[in-house]
Order: C-alpha cells, then structure tokens, then sequence
C-alpha cells in the first residue's frame, strides 16, 4: 500500500515516522522549509514515547520547493494531509495528482472546513473526515517529539467512502501504534475535535502554559465555557456531539493524556507560524454569529490571540 503524507509538519512526521515501520507500507513524505530539507538530505528522528530512526533510504522524502517527484502521480492509495490550515487547498490539489484512480483522502488538520475543501477538489467519494489528537512537536529540524499519545479517528461523510474503504489504512495505522478508530458520523468527529481544540488551543497559548496547567481549576471552568458555546454553534447544526457532561468528561480526560505538550497554537506563536485561530474559535463565532448564537468567550479569545500574534 502506497501512502503519502502532505505538509510534514510535526504531526506529519509523527505519522511518517511510525508509519515507516509498517510492514507492506512504501510511504512518499512531502515537507517544505528547514524541516523538509533536513528530512529529504538526513532522515527523519522520532524521539519522546518511542525512539526511531528513519532513513532517506527507506522513506522517499520530497520538497516542495523542488515540487513533487513525476514518477509518483497517480499511485498513492492513501493521503493523509497534516498541514497548517491555511495550507489544506494546495495540498489537496497535490493529493489530486498523486493518488490512483481509486485513491483516497484525509485531512487532519485541526479546524473547521478541512474536508470541505478536499472535498471540493477530489469529490465527496475520495475523503473521509479524520482528527487526530497524538501529540507531537518538533525541537529541531529533521527531529519529531512524540509528546502524548493519543487517536487517530476516521469517519465517514456523506457521499463519501466507508470503513470497508478504509480497512487498509486503519489496519497500517493500527500496526504503527497510532490507535485508529472508526466512527460512523465523521463530521460529528471533527466537531469534537474542534471543541477541544476551542477550549484547550488558545487558553494555553495566551498563558504560555503545558496542556496540564488548564486542569486548575479556574483555568478549566473557562476552557469548560469556550467548550460549551462551540457545541451550543454545533447542536444548531444538527451536528451529533455528546451532551455536556460527557464533553467535560473528555476535556478533563484530553488534558491530562497531554498534560505536558505544549499545544498546536503555542508552539505556531513561539515558532512566528500562522495560528489556527481563523479555522478554531474564529469560525465558531462567524458561524455562531450567522445562527444567531453569542459566543464571548471565542470572540475573545480570537482577539486576545490575534493581538498577541498579528499572523
Ligand atoms: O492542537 C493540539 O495541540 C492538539 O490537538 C491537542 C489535542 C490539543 C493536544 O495538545
């Protein structure tokens, strides 16, 4: 089976890293920048909850600044897209030329509107929804921490393929380790995934703090009342979350599996990348405003995080 993974960024790495060692698995890993270049020249070092080496020998690392190798379009069975938001278009456009005719895709980006765009460019047939909530960071190029570990879920959206359709990826990644699980209702994952990122991404980052320091009691009230307005935007919706007390019951649960990452959003600020915040609390209040819901707390945090890191 031929996976690629686009947008190598530290998820990405952490999936390429433990998915190199799947037996039957040729894996094509699609960087940019330092990271990208250190992959493609060195191989790529998993450290943190396991240690692996991954050499250049093994894994066919490409660059975007060179562009995709010609040899490799239209023969990946699987791609999995694990770059920043802003990013998901290009690298489905990417993911278009390279998959097989019965190819399929993925995207696990945090956010709103990921498989949307996929799908806008592959067609509802080729795109499961999927989240991921692993943790992983990377202290220098060319090196992945793995810092929590976490799932990988994979779900249907409608029109689109199935767990039958996705047996062979969920096998891969259940032999790396990486804890796949399938849901019926794809969407209804992407929303969860998206309250916790809204209640955990931003508070964290404005505090400079580990994933662990909002289980305070304060901290986790306010990270609790982000949560709560995303699902009152996601119950309008019609989209299928859990009631109120299961969410607390997952908040408190994610937060102490990640206890010391640092989070997505704090690492974008302290790197100088882009934030999230467009595609997390942002949309849920854009969305939230559209419904006629109030959402203050997203509202606030986007701008408290939009002022501290203009980007
Ligand atoms: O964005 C992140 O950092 C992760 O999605 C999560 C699960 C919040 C863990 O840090």
């Amino acid at each position: 089976m031929r996976i690629a993974i686009l947008g190598a960024g530290s998820l990405g790495s952490l999936y390429a890293a433990l998915l190199s060692r799947v037996h039957g698995v040729e894996l094509l890993v699609h960087g940019q920048g330092p990271h990208g270049a250190h992959m493609t020249a060195h191989g790529l070092q998993l450290d943190g909850e396991d240690t692996h080496f991954v050499s250049n020998s093994d894994v066919f690392f490409s660059l975007e600044e060179v562009g995709l190798p010609e040899q490799s379009f239209g023969t990946i069975d699987f791609a999995l897209l694990t770059g920043k938001a802003e990013q998901t278009s290009a690298l489905a456009l990417l993911a278009h030329r390279l998959l097989s005719e019965n190819g399929m895709a993925l995207c696990l980006s945090n956010g709103l509107g990921h498989a949307e765009k996929c799908i806008e460019i592959l067609g509802p047939q080729r795109v499961f929804a999927a989240t991921s909530t692993h943790g992983a960071w990377r202290p220098s190029a060319g090196v992945v921490q793995w810092a929590g570990k976490g799932q990988t879920v994979l779900g249907s959206l409608p029109g689109g393929p199935g767990e039958t359709e996705a047996k062979p990826l969920l096998d891969a990644l259940s032999s790396a380790g990486l804890e796949p699980v399938w849901s019926s209702d794809g969407l209804a994952a992407i929303w969860k995934k998206v309250l916790l990122n809204i209640a955990i991404n931003p508070l964290a980052a404005l505090a400079g703090a580990e994933n662990g320091t909002l289980l305070e009691p304060d901290l986790f009230s306010s990270a609790f009342s982000t949560m709560l307005e995303g699902a009152a935007v996601a119950r309008i919706e019609r989209v299928n979350i859990p009631d109120d007390a299961e969410l607390e019951n997952l908040l408190r649960h994610v937060l102490t599996a990640t206890s010391s990452n640092v989070c997505s959003m704090l690492q974008d600020i302290r790197a100088g990348r882009n934030t999230e915040i467009a595609v997390l609390n942002q949309a849920i209040s854009l969305r939230g405003e559209r419904a006629g819901i109030a959402t203050p707390l997203n509202q606030m945090l986007t701008s408290m995080v939009k002022a501290l890191h203009p980007r």
